[in-house]
């Protein structure tokens, strides 16, 4: 027993000592509150005036214990940390690189031990005894901490259950646990409150993300409250992405993470692109990099067969999160292929491989490309007259010249524009220069033609040999006058064009 009492003797003999001779350096015992994980300052500031005249000029002449006094673990008191007269430091293990004093404001009289990160098992009294010359100034402190629980612990990731607590090293019966989720109170429907007032979420959502506040309340009618910032690691944007794409072109498919896994401490994510229907990916789709949120799958040339469901899988440690992403190939079949032919009814389908059922279809012709800026404004001012036609089919009953070119087939859903194809229209049979294809079902059209043409002008030369003694075919002539006013005309028109595009 005699160690013992001889402890019981010195402690109440350093109290009886610290009650006489410092009585009024000592600063009222203050209560601080930190949530583990965050950190926490313990105040002692001792104004100069107390510290003695001498001390201003020389506070180098200072030493400073922070101890700190056994509370719930019933340890002896121990040195915490140290500044003695010459500057030197001493810290003690358990919070060795957690502890700290700030050299520039020692000379100021502020004393405050600041601890950083705080864990739960730091809560306790706290003590620093300040030494000049003589005389032995301190300050009390009593740190109290709130445990904010996540299970399972973070990294906290989309669609997964979630269960949130708050203790605390207050000793006093717990009567009640209120959450508060952005500043408003969480409805109880929400959650699952358990004895101990933990709030449960069945899959978390990115809106669950955000500052979560507990408020304990206590026998002792004391509250506490710590507030938590929860990030939850998901995806950004929509959460069924469908990325639209012309036939023949490149796709880019969207995998970004909500957040760069580097800042939430995650060193190591793979991500895995596959296709849920067994298709086949170049280079197996696999990259890892914690230092870049978006891993984005770059297709160089897609077709119809690329079209359907592609999953990017994200693995941090061992949880995954996956995103379907859906390609669409738009795509142009002409109901005839190859060249088409002046003349021919043509009609252009445009169609997507996976329609969602609110998309809309415009057809446009568009100019061939301008060459020069002159040229860039008179092809706007032509798309301006022209009407957009809606729907996926484009019906060209009769092709002419002015049909040749580019066309463009758009979509269009409620949020915009989705993507477009184009469609380039080439027309044969136009230049004399070129001989005209025959196909066997149009051969005997065209030797009727042939024929008709030969006709036509034997009648003529005979109707101009006739002509001076009597007009014997007066409707012929007049059908001749006709045609070559309307190949005047056409011609005039086509002059206009010119101009038009000139100017
Ligand atoms: C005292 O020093 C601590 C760091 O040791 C600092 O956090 C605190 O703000 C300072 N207090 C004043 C009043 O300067
Ligand atoms: C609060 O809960 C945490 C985790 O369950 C535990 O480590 C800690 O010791 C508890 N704190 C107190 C003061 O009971
Ligand atoms: C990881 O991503 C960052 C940012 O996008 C990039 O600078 C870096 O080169 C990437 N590292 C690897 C190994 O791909």
């Amino acid at each position: 027993m005699r160690p013992v009492s001889l402890v019981l003797f010195l402690t109440f003999a350093l109290l009886a000592f610290n009650a006489d001779c410092i009585l009024p350096g000592v600063a009222e015992e203050q209560k601080v509150w930190a949530r583990a994980g965050s950190s926490a300052v313990l105040p002692c500031h001792l104004s100069p005036r107390k510290m003695g005249k001498s001390w201003k000029q020389q506070p180098d002449k200072t030493s400073v214990l922070w101890k700190r006094h056994g509370g719930s673990t019933h340890q002896e008191p121990h040195m915490v940390l140290e500044v003695g007269y010459s500057g030197l430091r001493k810290t003690a293990l358990p919070m060795r690189a957690r502890v700290s004093v700030q050299d520039s404001a020692l000379r100021h009289g502020n004393f405050s031990l600041r601890i950083d990160p705080v864990r739960s098992e730091d809560a306790g009294l706290y003590e620093a005894q300040v030494t000049y010359n003589m005389e032995v100034q301190s300050c009390q402190v009593e740190l109290g901490v709130i445990t904010v629980t996540l299970s399972p612990p973070s990294p906290v990731v989309e669609n997964e259950p979630l269960l949130l607590s708050c203790n605390s090293s207050h000793r006093a019966s717990l009567v009640e646990t209120r959450w508060f989720h952005n500043g408003r109170p969480v409805p109880t429907s929400r959650t699952f409150c358990s004895s101990h007032g933990a709030l449960s979420i069945l899959h978390t959502a990115m809106s669950d993300a955000g500052s979560w506040r507990c408020q304990l309340r206590y026998s002792d009618n004391k509250i506490i409250s710590a507030t938590y910032n929860l990030q939850i690691l998901g995806f950004d944007g929509p959460t069924n992405p469908v990325v639209y794409a012309a036939a023949g072109s490149a796709a880019d498919l969207p995998c970004t993470l909500s957040y760069l896994p580097s800042a939430l401490g995650i060193n190591v994510v793979t991500v895995h692109w596959s296709r849920p229907s067994g298709g086949h990916l170049q280079d197996g789709g696999i990259s890892q990099n914690s230092s870049s949120r978006s891993f984005h799958l770059r297709l160089p040339v897609v077709g119809p067969d690329d079209a359907g469901q592609y999953r990017c899988a994200v693995s941090v440690g061992s949880k995954t999160i996956s995103r379907d992403v859906t390609l669409a190939v738009v795509t142009v079949t002409p109901s005839i292929q190859g060249p088409v032919s002046e003349g021919s009814r043509l009609q252009l389908i445009c169609s997507l491989t996976h329609p969602r059922g609110h998309e809309r279809f415009q057809w446009k012709h568009l100019d061939s490309a301008p060459t020069n800026s002159k040229l860039a404004v008179a092809t706007s001012h032509n798309l301006e007259g022209q009407r957009p036609q809606m729907g996926p089919t484009l019906e060209i009953p009769h092709v002419s010249q002015k049909d040749m070119g580019t066309w463009e087939c758009s979509v269009h859903g409620p949020e915009g524009r989705l993507g477009a194809v184009e469609y380039g229209l080439q027309i044969t049979g136009a230049q004399v220069s070129s001989p005209p294809t025959i196909f066997s079902g149009q051969a005997t059209f065209g030797l009727t033609l042939t024929l008709f043409l030969l006709l036509t002008v034997c009648v003529l030369a005979l109707a101009l040999k006739k002509r001076a003694r009597s007009p014997a075919f007066p409707a012929l002539a007049g059908m001749v006058a006709v045609t070559v006013a309307k190949k005047k005309e056409m011609e005039e028109n086509s002059k206009e064009k010119i101009q038009q595009t000139e100017c």
